[in-house]
């Protein structure tokens, strides 16, 4: 649990927990808060292209949508959700099959406190089971948080993407990040 905890004395209001016992596949019930955290993000205009209101209604159909190899994960608290992590396949390419796109997303109230290296070294872990043997991280420019939690799990920086997408009308620049999750290569 490298960082879990070390930090937690920064906030008065997170308690921050260990993985080993708190993190969990999401269910229907999570779905509003899973929302309200994706939308945080949204806010700040640098986490992801995609828009809001994500509310427990569009999310729940969202989560009973995803496959069994684009599985949700939530880490929470007697509080509640802090933060939620999803893997979904990179590509339709059968020969792509082992890559997952990997996503985490922490509370606001939760971040700085090692909750998204929690998340990320979780999906890393259940990766191979799913039958993926690489992770795929996008992370659009000046998302400083995003690229310094890959690359401080070892994720490589293969490149930039730019003028990638619009995030309203702002072309945003996608750093792709990678890590290969097989032991053996
Ligand atoms: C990116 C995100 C998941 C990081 O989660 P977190 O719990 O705040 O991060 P952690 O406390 O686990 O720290 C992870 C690393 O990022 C660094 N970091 C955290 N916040 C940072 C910031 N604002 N600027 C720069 N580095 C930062 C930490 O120092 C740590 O580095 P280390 O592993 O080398 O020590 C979180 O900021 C978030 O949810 N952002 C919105 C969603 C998003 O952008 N997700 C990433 C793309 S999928």
């Amino acid at each position: 649990m490298n960082g879990v905890g070390a930090r937690a004395s920064r906030s008065m209001l997170v308690r921050v927990p260990t993985r080993e016992h708190l993190i969990r596949r999401a269910q229907p019930g999570d779905a509003g808060a899973i929302g309200a955290i994706y939308d945080e993000a949204i806010a700040t205009g640098v986490a992801t292209f995609a828009v809001g209101p994500h509310d427990a209604d569009e999310r729940a159909v969202w989560l009973a949508a995803r496959g069994e190899r684009a599985p949700v994960w939530v880490l929470g608290d007697p509080g509640g959700v802090l933060a939620w992590a999803a893997l979904a396949p990179f590509s339709h390419r059968e020969w792509y099959d082992g890559v997952a796109e990997y996503t985490v997303y922490v509370s606001a109230a939760a971040q700085g406190m090692g909750v998204g290296r929690v998340m990320l070294d979780h999906l890393v872990s259940e990766a191979p089971a799913l039958g993926y043997w690489k992770l795929v991280g996008m992370i659009l420019e000046g998302n400083d948080a995003g690229l310094a939690l890959a690359r401080g799990r070892g994720f490589r920086e293969v490149g930039t993407h730019r003028a990638h997408a619009r995030v309203g009308d702002a072309w945003r620049d996608v750093t792709v990040v990678e890590l290969h999750v097989e032991e053996d290569l």
